[in-house]
C-alpha cells in the first residue's frame, strides 16, 4: 500500500506535509514525491525513503504554498523510478494526483487516452487517472470537482486519491474506493492522510470516507458527494489516536517497541472483557450474535501472512475447546475457489490493518454465500470492520513495525476469547473455562520474562546470523507458530527460512539438512513433546544444528540440542502466546545484525492492499 498527506489552509504546507509523510512511510517506502500550489504547481519527486525528498528539496524553490499533497509508494504498476513516483500530472491543465489502490481498468484508458493525443511519461496506472481528469475537465467547466467525479465513473478498481489544478489553486478534492482515506478538521485548514498517524498531530476532529465518496475541500469549508454528485453527510467523530502511541518512545525501531509493549497490549486486549471467577468472556461485539455463534456448524478462518498464522492457532482451539469444525483458508485462494458455504457457517477475517485486498475479498465472497462474518481487526474503521457483520478489535494500539509482533498476539488472544465465548454456550464447564482465564491473566506477566532473557536470546541469533537457510518445526498448536517464526526471520533478515510441522519434515525437507543449519524447534511441554524430542534426534543425526524453544525446568532437552531458549509453564492452547515471543526477537537480532531496516524491509508494505 502507499502512503498519502495533502493539506489546505493557511500554514506553510511543505514541511507538514513532509512530517505526515514520515508517520505513513510504514505503508510503502519505494519512492516519493510532493506537489504545492505557489500561484503555479510545483513538484518534486525522489527514489527512496522521503528524506531523499527532503534532501532534494533543498536544492529547489518554488514549495512555499500553503495547498498541497505528498506521497510516498509502494511500487505496484511499474518499477521503482523518478518517473513512476507520485504525484503523476496531466499534460494540460496542471492537474498534480496521488494514489493509494489500483486502477483496474486503466490500460483501456490509456488507449483511449492516447487516441485523443495524451502522451504519457510513466508504467503507472494513476498517470492514466490524473490525464483522465485532465482530459474531462474543460468539458465539464474547468470544474475539478466534477472531472474528478466524472473520471471515477469510469475506473474499476480501488482508489484513494488527492487531487489539485492549478487552475483552480484554492482548491483540493479527494476521493476513496476501497483504500482508506481520513479528512482532519481543524481552524480554517484541512489535513487529509491515509490513515490518523499523519492527522493527530493537529486535530483529532475528522471523519473517514466512504466507498465512492468524492470530497471538494476550500480553505472556507467542504463538500461531501458521490461520484453522482449526490450529497452525503459524513460521519465527524474524535480520533482517538495519540502521538505517543506512533512514535519510538526512545526504541531503536518500531518492531523492538512493539515487541516490549506486549504484556501491555495484552493486558489492554483482555481488559473488561474476561471473568476468570465466573469462568465467563464478555465480548460486546458479538452479543448479538451470540445463538448464530453457539450453533454454528463450521467457522472459516481466512487472512494472510502472520494474520493466518494466527487464525491457523485459532482454528486448533475451535475445534479443541469449543468442539466447532473449523478450517482455514489463504483468502487469496479461497475467493478464486468456488466455495461450498452451508447453513450455520461462519467466517472470521483476521487482519491487522483491516485493509488486505485479498482478505476483503475472501470475507465478501463468503458474506454473498450466506455466510455470518466477523472480522478480527487492530484498526478501527477499517474496511473489513465496516464490511462484517460483527467483529472484535485487538486493541493493541497502532501497530507501525512492517513486520507484525503486538498484533499476532492480540489476534491470537482474541480469537482465544471467541473460542472461550463459544465453548461457554457450548459445552465446556465454568470450571474449564475459569483454569484457562486464569491461565490468561497470567500471559502478560509470562512475557515479561521471556523479554528479561532478550540479551541472550541475543547472543544465541548472533551465532548463527551467517547460515542462509532455516527450518522452524513445531506441532499441534505450535506448528502455526514454527510459521511465525520463519515468516518474521524471511522478512526482515532476508535469510530463507522455512516452518512447518515437525513430523513434516522426514517427508522431504530433511533432505536439506546439513552440517551447521539452524533448526528451531519449538519444544514446549505438551502431548507431543517426546515426538518433537526424537525429531530433534534425526535434525542432529545429520548435523543440524538445533535451537529449542523449551518451557522453564526442563533440563532434560539441554542434553539434546545446542541451545534452549526457555518460556514459562503454561496450558498447552495458550503457549503460542509464548513461544511466539523468542523467535520475534531472534528475528530482530538477525535483521540488525545483518544491517537491515528493521522497521522498513526491502519489497515489502505494512498492509497490502492490492491484490
Ligand atoms: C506480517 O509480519 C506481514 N507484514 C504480513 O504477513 C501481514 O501479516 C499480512 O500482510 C496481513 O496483513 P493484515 O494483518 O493487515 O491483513
Amino acid at each position: 500500500m502507499c502512503g498519502i498527506v495533502a493539506y489546505i489552509g493557511n500554514k506553510p504546507a511543505k514541511s507538514l506535509l513532509l512530517e505526515g509523510l514520515k508517520r505513513l512511510e510504514y505503508r510503502g517506502y519505494d519512492s516519493a514525491g510532493i506537489a504545492i500550489m505557489n500561484g503555479k504547481l510545483n513538484v518534486a519527486r525522489a527514489v527512496g525513503r522521503v528524506s531523499m525528498l527532503e534532501e532534494k528539496l533543498e536544492t529547489l524553490d518554488g514549495f512555499d504554498g500553503s495547498l498541497g499533497l505528498c506521497h510516498t509508494r509502494w511500487a505496484t504498476h511499474g518499477g521503482v523510478t523518478e518517473l513512476n513516483a507520485h504525484p503523476h500530472k496531466d499534460d494540460k491543465h496542471g492537474i498534480a494526483l496521488v494514489h493509494n489502490g489500483i486502477i483496474e481498468n486503466y490500460s483501456a484508458l490509456k488507449t483511449y487516452l492516447k487516441e485523443k493525443g495524451h502522451t504519457f511519461t510513466s508504467e503507472t496506472d494513476t498517470e492514466v487517472l490524473a490525464m483522465l481528469i485532465g482530459e474531462l475537465y474543460e468539458g465539464l467547466g474547468s470544474d475539478l470537482e466534477a472531472a474528478v467525479q466524472a473520471a471515477l465513473r469510469e475506473v474499476d478498481g480501488a482508489y484513494a486519491i488527492a487531487v489539485i489544478c492549478e487552475k483552480e489553486p484554492d482548491t483540493l478534492v479527494v476521493a476513496r474506493k476501497g483504500s482508506p482515506l481520513f479528512v482532519g478538521i481543524g481552524a480554517e485548514e484541512y489535513i487529509v492522510a491515509s490513515d490518523a498517524a499523519a492527522i493527530v498531530a493537529h486535530t483529532t476532529h475528522a471523519f473517514a470516507l466512504d466507498d465512492y465518496n468524492v470530497v471538494k475541500i476550500t480553505r472556507s469549508g467542504f463538500r461531501t458527494s458521490t461520484i453522482h454528485n449526490v450529497p452525503v453527510t459524513p460521519k465527524i467523530e474524535q480520533l482517538e489516536l495519540d502521538l505517543q502511541q506512533i512514535e519510538l518512545g526512545g526504541y531503536p525501531h518500531f518492531m523492538l517497541k512493539e515487541i516490549f509493549e506486549q504484556p501491555q497490549s495484552m493486558r489492554n486486549c483482555m481488559s473488561g472483557r474476561i471473568d476468570a471467577k465466573d469462568g465467563r468472556v464478555t465480548l460486546g461485539g458479538l452479543s448479538n450474535f451470540a445463538k448464530d455463534l453457539t450453533r454454528a456448524k463450521k467457522v472459516i478462518l481466512t487472512a494472510q501472512g502472520t494474520a493466518l498464522h494466527a487464525a491457523m492457532i485459532g482454528r486448533y482451539l475451535m475445534e479443541d475447546l469449543a468442539k466447532v469444525q473449523a478450517q482455514t483458508e489463504y483468502a487469496s485462494e479461497f475467493r478464486y475457489r468456488n466455495p461450498i458455504i452451508e447453513d450455520g457457517t461462519v467466517v472470521v477475517a483476521v487482519s491487522q490493518s483491516g485493509e488486505t485486498a485479498d482478505t476483503i475479498a475472501a470475507l465478501n465472497e463468503a458474506k454473498d454465500r450466506g455466510a455470518l462474518a466477523l472480522g478480527v481487526v487492530n484498526v478501527v474503521g477499517s474496511s473489513i470492520a465496516r464490511q462484517t457483520d460483527a467483529g472484535v478489535y485487538l486493541r493493541v494500539g497502532p501497530e507501525i513495525g512492517v513486520a507484525s509482533t503486538k498484533a499476532f498476539l492480540g489476534q491470537v488472544a482474541v480469537l482465544t476469547m471467541i473460542t472461550l465465548f463459544m465453548a461457554r454456550r457450548r459445552m465446556m464447564s465454568a470450571d474449564h473455562c475459569t483454569d484457562l482465564l486464569r491461565e490468561m491473566e497470567q500471559i502478560p506477566a509470562k512475557i515479561e520474562r521471556i523479554l528479561e532473557q532478550a540479551p541472550r536470546i541475543k547472543r544465541v541469533t548472533e551465532k548463527y546470523i551467517d547460515r542462509e537457510n532455516w527450518l522452524f518445526l513445531g506441532r499441534g498448536y505450535n506448528y502455526p507458530t514454527a510459521l511465525e517464526g520463519a515468516l518474521k526471520l524471511k522478512e526482515i533478515s532476508y535469510i530463507h527460512a522455512e516452518g512447518m510441522p515437525a513430523a513434516e519434515m522426514k517427508h522431504g525437507p530433511i533432505a536439506l539438512i546439513n552440517e551447521g543449519m539452524p533448526a528451531v524447534f519449538i519444544a514446549n511441554k505438551g502431548r507431543q513433546y517426546e515426538k518433537v524430542l526424537s525429531n530433534i534426534h534425526e535434525v542432529r543425526a545429520r548435523g543440524g544444528h538445533v535451537i529449542a524453544v523449551a518451557t522453564e525446568g526442563d533440563e532434560h532437552i539441554a542434553d539434546h540440542v545446542h541451545d534452549v531458549l526457555y518460556i514459562p509453564e503454561v496450558a498447552e492452547p495458550l503457549s503460542p502466546m509464548l513461544a511466539v515471543i523468542p523467535l520475534q526477537l531472534m528475528a530482530y537480532y538477525a535483521a540488525l545484525a545483518r544491517g537491515h531496516d528493521v522497521d522498513k524491509p526491502r519489497n515489502l508494505a505494512k498492509s497490502v492492499t492490492v491484490e
